[in-house]
């Protein structure tokens, strides 16, 4: 067992000693700065103040039932009520030497694991993906990665927009106003123009806007034409979005489009009606606020003018349609009856807030007994932006799309790797650019706090220097260098299992690798993949103290030549993992 494992069941069970009816599932260690010890914990502090007690006086409670000499040198009590602890030199070089072994690499399989739906990406269809779809589908990947790596069961599904009232102006488009040789060069900008077309003439001629409603009538009473024809341009964008998932390198195991979830609409609304969760009002079904929480946190209410009106989530409009709530109710009626998950995680704009929030609630009340078995999450983002902190547009002030973007990504990258390495051939250096390209735009996206709005820039995102990217890149392909001209020397020089720490440099770099772990569980406990681009990032900047301070190739004895060899080797395997769990691919030379 890894030992900051080790530790936190040592103090679980110290903690049970104490307080008998702890839960003690909240109690862990984290990484620690490393002037305090290496793990730390701050869970006495919490547990504390829920019952009232002197923290530090828990603290040294604890403290004298926790019996962790095997691992640690020292258990420190600081702060208010923090628990630091400090490895073992010994312990940190068994762990080093383990991985070197390929035992494990600072991580391992949870022992409990879970059974996770993650709903990301959920692009429109007859619209192109636009730049802000990185943003789900970069932080998407990456959790559903870590869970995976963690053990866990993974369900991703693609929440595909494939239903809604749009359809109707795109029928009465594609009916009258189809450009096929258009439709076959570019499929979704010839929809895309179908819509803004019938969109303009609906708002202007509301004789246009009932025709559009009447297709849409036809389409959803299952008339055989216009099914077809709504089936092709599902197909048309499936290509395109395909397309990007391949550049990507995304997969779902799922992606069972809004449309699915039609023949149980009328069903949910009925049993809403039924049960007294949802009422009429003004021709339409909605649930409103029960009264039960304070206006404030309640989300269907809102404040105008200082009064409080009702803001109810509809469920069914006027016309006998259903809203997006009703899908996202089916849906998740749907993924409890399929695969039992004990999360739901939507990876969605934050402006969807209080949609989630409603549907929880809802959720909650229509099935309280399911719905206590599940925590559904929105796990939420910000926006992205361009220099002039407004929404990131093209120069002309159209949205940009996704596929443009990712195909400007590689052609920078491309300038940049030749520049650098004239003499490679053009396929190596389109294939480094290819991976740098993509890997700097999702490492972008995915070092903010995710609900942070960041502003996009090519210039920072593509620097060889700083958090990005082709830094780590770079970092990991210095490290295979490392390897190659050691290859080419005639001593052989191989790793070592026998691991040497002597330097401080030696140290800190160690110390930081064995914290891969407890990062990845950071990650998937919060959802937060900026943690592990810092550890990464941090993880590369030491290696570099190390790499000019220990020399390796030319290390005085042969021990200590593969010691440091192990290091740099455990360096590079951290690296490319923890880039690939970041969805980002790697490159042997740069
Ligand atoms: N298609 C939706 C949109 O573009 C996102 C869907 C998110 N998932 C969900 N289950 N509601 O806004």
């Amino acid at each position: 067992m890894l030992s900051h494992k080790q530790i936190e069941l040592k103090l679980q069970a110290a903690v049970r000693d104490i307080l008998p009816d702890a839960d003690v599932s909240a109690v862990l260690v984290r990484p620690c700065d490393p002037k305090f010890g290496d793990y730390q914990s701050n869970a006495l502090m919490s547990l504390a103040k829920t019952r009232k007690l002197n923290p530090r006086q828990l603290a040294t409670e604890v403290l004298a039932k926790l019996e962790v000499s095997e691992t640690c040198e020292t258990v420190e009590i600081a702060g208010a009520g923090f628990l630091n602890f400090r490895l073992k030199n010994s312990v940190l070089t068994q762990s080093l030497e383990a991985a070197a072994r390929g035992e494990h690499l600072f991580f391992e399989k949870t022992a409990s694991p879970k059974t996770v739906v993650i709903d990301f990406s959920s692009p429109n269809v007859a619209k192109p993906m636009h730049v802000g779809h990185i943003r789900s589908t970069g932080i998407g990947d990456a959790l559903q990665r870590t869970w995976r790596l963690l053990g866990h069961r993974v369900i991703t599904d693609n929440h595909i927009g494939d239903w809604g009232t749009q359809f109707g102006k795109l029928l009465l488009g594609w009916k009258q106003a189809l450009d096929r040789a258009a439709l076959e060069r570019d499929a979704i900008t010839e929809l895309e123009r179908l819509y803004k077309v019938i969109n303009a003439e609906c708002d202007a001629n509301p004789e246009r806007l009932e025709e559009a409603k009447a297709e849409l009538v036809k389409l959803q009473a299952g008339d055989a034409e216009n099914h077809s024809i709504w089936e092709e341009m599902i197909r048309l964008s499936q290509i395109q979005f395909d397309a990007i998932y391949a550049r990507l390198g995304v997969k779902f195991d799922h992606a069972l489009g809004e449309s699915f979830y039609n023949r149980w609409l009328g069903e949910v609304v009925n049993d809403l009606l039924h049960r007294g969760i949802a009422r009429e009002s003004e021709g339409a079904v909605g649930v409103f606020s029960d009264g039960s929480l304070p206006p404030k946190e309640d989300p269907f209410l809102v404040n105008r003018d200082g009064e409080w009106i009702d803001d109810p989530a509809l469920v069914r409009k006027s016309d006998g349609g259903f809203n997006y709530t009703t899908t996202d109710l089916a849906t998740i009626d749907y993924r409890l009856k399929t695969w039992s998950p004990d999360e739901i995680i939507y990876v969605v704009d934050d402006r969807q807030g209080p949609h989630f929030k409603k549907l929880f609630i809802i959720f909650t009340r229509w099935q309280p007994d399911r719905a206590k078995k599940v925590k559904l999450v929105h796990a939420g983002f910000g926006k992205i932006l361009g220099d002039d902190g407004k929404p990131f547009k093209t120069r002309s002030g159209d949205t940009v799309k996704l596929s443009d973007l990712l195909v400007e990504a590689e052609e920078r990258a491309f300038k940049i790797v030749s520049e650098k390495n004239a003499e490679l051939p053009e396929a190596e250096r389109r294939e480094i650019a290819r991976v740098i390209g993509i890997g700097a735009v999702k490492y972008a996206d995915l070092l903010p706090n995710r609900q942070s709005d960041y502003i996009f820039s090519w210039d920072k995102m593509l620097a060889l220097q700083g958090n990005t990217a082709p830094y780590l890149l770079y970092a990991y392909a210095r490290i295979r260098s490392i390897f190659r001209k050691a290859a080419e020397s005639s001593a052989i020089q191989l790793p070592t299992t026998n691991i040497q720490l002597s330097a401080p440099e030696e140290f800190r770099l160690a110390r930081h690798l064995v914290n891969f772990g407890l990062t990845l569980e950071a990650v998937a406990d919060e959802l937060r993949p900026n943690y592990l681009c810092n550890y990464l990032f941090e993880l590369a900047g030491k290696f570099t103290s190390f790499y000019e301070n220990c020399p390796v190739l030319k290390a005085g004895d042969a021990a200590t030549r593969a010691s440091r060899l192990a290091l740099c080797d455990l360096t590079a395997r951290v690296l490319k993992q923890g880039l690939e769990t970041l969805g980002i691919a790697t490159v042997e030379q740069m």
